[in-house]
């Protein structure tokens, strides 16, 4: 069992995780849980304010150390009753470590996690330095709350638990686990908008739709992610493929004819 603790402003977030879907389903079937927490409840005064101005200055507000380092200890005092023996606490910041899914697969090893998302102009550094193991973000971009992104966090972990997809293959199969893209998915009608689905497809010989899927992804990751194939020490089938990709697409571009 996983165990996902999120110190937050706005618990209610969380419950797109818990009433959709695959998350929803591995979580009624035991596999995680994921328990909020408010800070506002350790605030210590009657407005259950946990904000102030920043020192020096400027625009909005800042997360007061103390409400976070009570919530963020209870959290993690929760986990371990729980028998959880160590729990990583992160907290989730355009500053942080980019997430990949070599980050997802490490985190994923942890049985505790506890994420911090803040909210405003961020949280008092010091809260950092004493109670966060390590800041993570999803992207080089800015969100308005780190829970979108422990949302993320917590949905990536989930689905590489053993036994939390149907298909035992489907978790080993997707995009970015083998460090590349996905192959194209086609289903009914056999024909679309005068666009026929590959023949490969309808050959029945499982070995060519699986030889035809390989190139596809590798020929996807070579012209729309040539940093993820750099990253990448392909084997002599996956070159040949590429090989034969690039040489099927250099005739495309000369002839226009797909
Ligand atoms: N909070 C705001 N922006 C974020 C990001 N890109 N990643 C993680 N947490 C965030």
């Amino acid at each position: 069992m996983k165990r996902f603790d999120v110190v937050t402003l706005f618990p209610e977030m969380l419950n797109a995780l818990t009433e959709y879907g695959i998350t929803r389903r591995a979580r009624d079937s035991g596999f995680f849980e994921l328990v909020a927490w408010n800070p506002r409840d350790f605030s210590g005064n009657a407005y259950r304010s946990v904000d102030d101005r920043p020192y020096g200055g400027g625009p909005g507000m800042v997360m007061m150390a103390d409400p976070l380092a009570k919530a963020v200890r209870a959290a993690r005092s929760r986990q371990k009753s729980c028998g959880v023996a160590r729990s990583r606490t992160v907290y989730l910041s355009p500053q942080g470590k980019p997430l990949d899914q070599a980050f997802v697969d490490e985190l994923a090893r942890d049985e505790g996690l506890v994420m911090l998302a803040g909210r405003y102009e961020g949280v008092d550094e010091r809260l950092i330095e004493l109670e966060i193991d390590e800041e993570v973000s999803i992207g080089d971009y800015v969100l308005s709350g780190g829970e979108l992104a422990a949302m993320v966090i917590i949905d990536s972990i989930v689905r590489r638990i053993p036994g939390v997809l149907n298909d035992a293959c489907s978790a080993t199969q997707e995009s970015f686990v083998d460090g590349i893209l996905d192959y194209p998915q086609y289903t009914r009608p056999e024909v679309y908008a005068d666009r026929a689905v590959p023949q490969v497809l309808l050959s029945g010989n499982h070995a060519e739709i699986q030889r035809w899927r390989l190139k596809q992804a590798l020929g996807r990751t070579w012209r729309r992610r040539p940093d993820l194939l750099e990253k990448l020490k392909l084997d002599a089938e996956q070159a040949e493929l590429l090989e034969e990709y690039r040489a099927d697409y250099g005739e495309t571009e000369k002839t226009g004819v797909k």
